[in-house]
């Protein structure tokens, strides 16, 4: 009995890259114009967890994302588009959820073994981050999250606390269930058997949605490939090509399959040098939205403001039902 609403977050690491367009921004464009019900997150609380970073530096990656986003398509009318920081309920109910799991149930996500391992001294936030997404969700009583595959485990956790809220205090949430697109990941462009990501240091790995046609052209050009200079797609055995053929077949709208096939004629440097065309042409519009944005920062930052405003309201009234609940 719960109206379906999307909810998804996205930590502010500045220009995204085709690999965050096609595995996670176009299919929210997809779902806010199919059916609405969109809310979507710059989760800035979640970009502190990690030892590092600078305020500067995050102030601008939290634009750059927001003018990103919508360059690619977010319709801050249709969907409502906001920073987590500024909904501070966020942190509020997930004080709430908090006192309603264990710490075995957190130890046991494999996102945490990953992340802990990796650091000498690990902060408190990279514990309990997963409780706060948690209530990023319920917030909104979303009923999907769209998320890629490394975090279904943590929609399993907002699914079990919505329920044990539920049971202690009285219906209140829906049980949000994650929704994993079918959309192959982008390998990069330097170890293609890696996926293309922010946190590969290479920055050559990866095509950022905003990169100039002589930076995505010289991009391609350094591109791993192999010793056959001849195009085929057999991504076990040439990665690096296939991977070519991929984001070529993801901006086409075809199957790479098909673009392997008629594209076999080309060598490799004729094919990068054909690919890179296509990116270039396929994200001139992104480039010439996001520039415009920028330009206009006032615009932007009020589009931002609105957007709070919304999620705020929305935030609040939930969090008094919550509090009534609780006792409080
Ligand atoms: P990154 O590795 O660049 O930091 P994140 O892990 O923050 O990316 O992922 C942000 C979103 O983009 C997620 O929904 C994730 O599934 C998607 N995504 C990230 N990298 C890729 C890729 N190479 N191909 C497809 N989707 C990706
Ligand atoms: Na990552």
């Amino acid at each position: 009995h719960y109206l379906r609403k999307v909810f998804s977050g996205i930590q502010p690491t500045g220009v995204p890259h085709i690999g965050n367009y096609y595995g996670a921004i176009k299919p929210w464009v997809e779902m806010q114009d199919s059916h609405g019900n969109v809310i979507l997150s710059v989760v800035d609380m979640h970009a502190i967890t990690m030892p590092g970073g600078e305020p500067k530096k995050l102030r601008q990656n939290i634009q750059e994302m927001f003018a990103s986003l919508i360059a690619c398509g977010i319709d801050p009318e249709k969907t409502i588009l906001f920073q987590q920081s500024a909904v501070s309920k966020h942190a509020e109910l997930g004080w709430i959820l908090g006192c309603l799991t264990t710490m075995p149930r957190l130890q046991h996500l494999p996102q945490w073994k990953q992340k802990s391992e990796a650091l000498s001294e690990v902060p408190l936030g990279v514990f309990t981050y997963p409780v706060l997404q948690t209530a990023d969700i319920l917030l909104y009583k979303a009923t999907d999250v769209p998320v890629g595959d490394d975090q279904v485990k943590h929609i399993e956790l907002a699914r079990d606390l919505a329920n044990l809220f539920n049971k202690k205090y009285g219906e209140t949430f829906p049980k949000p269930k994650p929704v994993v697109g079918s959309f192959n990941r982008i390998k990069s462009l330097r170890s293609p058997t890696n996926k293309m990501s922010k946190s590969e240091k290479d920055a050559k790995s990866r095509i950022d949605i905003t990169d100039s046609p002589e930076v995505i052209r010289e991009k391609f050009k350094k591109a791993i490939t192999d010793f056959t200079s001849k195009i085929t797609y057999e991504p076990t055995d040439r990665p690096g090509v296939s991977n070519l053929i991929s984001i070529h077949a993801a901006f086409a709208n075809s199957t790479p399959q098909k673009i392997g096939e008629e594209n076999s004629h080309l060598d490799t440097l004729q094919y990068k040098l054909l690919v890179a065309d296509v990116v270039i042409a396929g994200t001139a519009k992104i480039r010439e939205k996001f520039a415009e944005m920028m330009r206009n920062k006032e615009y932007l930052e009020q589009t931002i403001q609105l957007g709070n405003d919304k999620a705020r309201q929305i935030a609040e009234e939930t969090y008094k039902e919550v509090i009534h609940r609780v006792g409080f």
